[in-house]
């Protein structure tokens, strides 16, 4: 017979190893760092601009990067900050190279969500953070996954609960209850509501004195930062539910949205967040706090009806916020949620295989103009290499068939252009509501 007295000697017994084994298997060598960029790629993918146009742009005026050369001959290889120099100072026939961005609005709000596990979402959300890297932009990534595959394709290894989602979740319930404690009485429930307290295992952890940036982790991408998870955030869930006993009208589901809305509104342009394969209260957090909504999906018939049956039940928890409306102070946040845009994106597709073709049409049947038009193709381009998962982005074509980069490099871009398209027009919206 084993109770939790067991388990629990288990997890000492593992912890002592813990620190050894992460010793024997890393090295400050092996920590993750992004590779350089070559000229063909500058030029075709990236600037989308004539590669010896380029070429002759860049020989005309020293004074901008020059990257460097490989042994390998006329190439040159350029750095992420190199690239993204170029980009400010060089105009291509009178355009400038900077991506689209309205001025005065925030960062564009993205959540990755289904509740089917393997279903995509970490390897559409890393690869989008990477294009749109590529193309110019800021960008943070939320991990809410106590699995943490974001966070460890981005190469953090070394990340403590208190810093993740659940550390957010946890500062907002001090912070919103000391707000709530000293609101005038009857100002937001229309009664005299007894103070509320938390237990000191929560108000002395402190979090309430941590700053927003403390939770914002740089990545080797110098352009793309990360509120990272961990396996130990996973207590989050249970966690949760017992703060909101704690604190019945604490509204938990918009931590992560205030979090977010103290960050100065040019820090980054695009937020993603890669959610956890199921709806709880991570995940809630970070459709409530999303403006739009893309929903991966494989293109097989369980997939489908796994993502039929997620969409009702986000539903179903959506509304069951609506009882908050009138807990919070009255122009905090809207309830109903209202996205300004909800996708299906099929993931893993093979053009030649009859049975997702077949599925395909049928998601377009159901979902109609929720539909995004380019897959996301399956393909050898993504898989394990070495310690860090790594995107088509960070893989160099050198190190691969050329062919099978190129198509499913092709395949990413492709899908990020039509999600760029929608993200510039809710950002329209964002910027003419402003
Ligand atoms: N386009 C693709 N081609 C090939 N393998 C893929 C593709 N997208 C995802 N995978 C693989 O499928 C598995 C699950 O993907 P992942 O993005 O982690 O899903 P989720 O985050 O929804 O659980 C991973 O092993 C991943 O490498
Ligand atoms: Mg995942």
């Amino acid at each position: 017979m084993y109770s939790h007295f067991d388990l629990a000697r288990l997890q000492a017994q593992s912890l002592k190893m813990q620190g050894w084994i992460r010793q024997q298997t890393f090295s400050p060598e092996h920590a993750k760092t992004l590779r350089r960029f070559s000229s063909w790629e500058v030029g075709e993918l990236i600037f989308k601009v004539n590669q010896s146009t380029l070429r002759g742009r860049m020989a005309a005026d020293p004074s901008l990067p020059q990257g460097i050369t490989e042994e390998d001959g006329r190439q040159r290889w350029y750095t992420l900050d190199e690239i993204n120099a170029i980009r400010r100072r060089l105009k291509v026939n009178r355009k400038s190279l900077l991506p689209y961005r309205p001025a005065n609005t925030r960062a564009v709000r993205v959540a990755i969500a289904n509740f089917k596990g393997g279903a995509g979402k970490s390897t559409v959300a890393l690869h989008f953070a990477h294009a749109a890297a590529l193309d110019g932009y800021r960008v943070l990534v939320v991990d809410f996954d106590p699995q943490a595959t974001l966070s460890h394709s981005m190469g953090l290894t070394d990340v403590e609960e208190e810093y993740t989602v659940w550390g957010i979740m946890a500062r907002d319930l001090t912070r919103e209850t000391d707000r709530m404690n000293s609101a005038p009485v009857g100002a937001e429930s229309g009664t005299s509501l007894p103070q509320r307290s938390l237990p000191a295992s929560i108000t002395d952890m402190g979090l309430g004195e941590l700053r927003v940036t403390d939770f914002i982790r740089p990545t080797c991408w110098s352009t793309i930062d990360i509120v990272p998870s961990c396996a130990n955030a996973a207590f989050v869930e249970f966690a949760s539910a017992q703060y909101r006993h704690l604190n019945p009208e604490w509204s938990f589901f918009a931590a992560v949205s205030r979090y977010l809305d103290a960050l100065p509104d040019d820090s980054y342009d695009l937020i993603l967040f890669d959610c956890p394969p199921a709806i709880g209260y991570q995940s809630m957090n970070a459709v409530f706090a999303a403006d739009m909504l893309y929903i991966p999906s494989g293109p097989g018939y369980w997939e489908y009806d796994s993502t039929t049956s997620f969409i009702g039940q986000l539903a179903e928890a959506l509304e069951d916020l609506s009882r908050f409306s009138n807990l919070v102070p009255s122009g905090t946040l809207a309830l109903p949620k209202a996205f300004r845009d909800v996708r299906f994106l099929l993931t893993r597709f093979e053009p030649g295989n009859e049975l997702h073709r077949a599925m395909r049409s049928a998601f377009f049947k159901v979902f109609d103009d929720r539909m995004t038009e380019h897959p996301i193709e399956m393909t050898r381009a993504v898989e394990q290499s070495g310690r860090f998962l790594s995107s088509v982005y960070e893989i160099d074509y050198r190190d691969m068939t050329r062919e099978t980069w190129r198509r499913a490099r092709a395949s990413f871009d492709r899908a990020y252009d039509e999600f760029k398209g929608h993200m510039t027009t809710a950002w329209q919206a964002m910027e003419a509501e402003a």
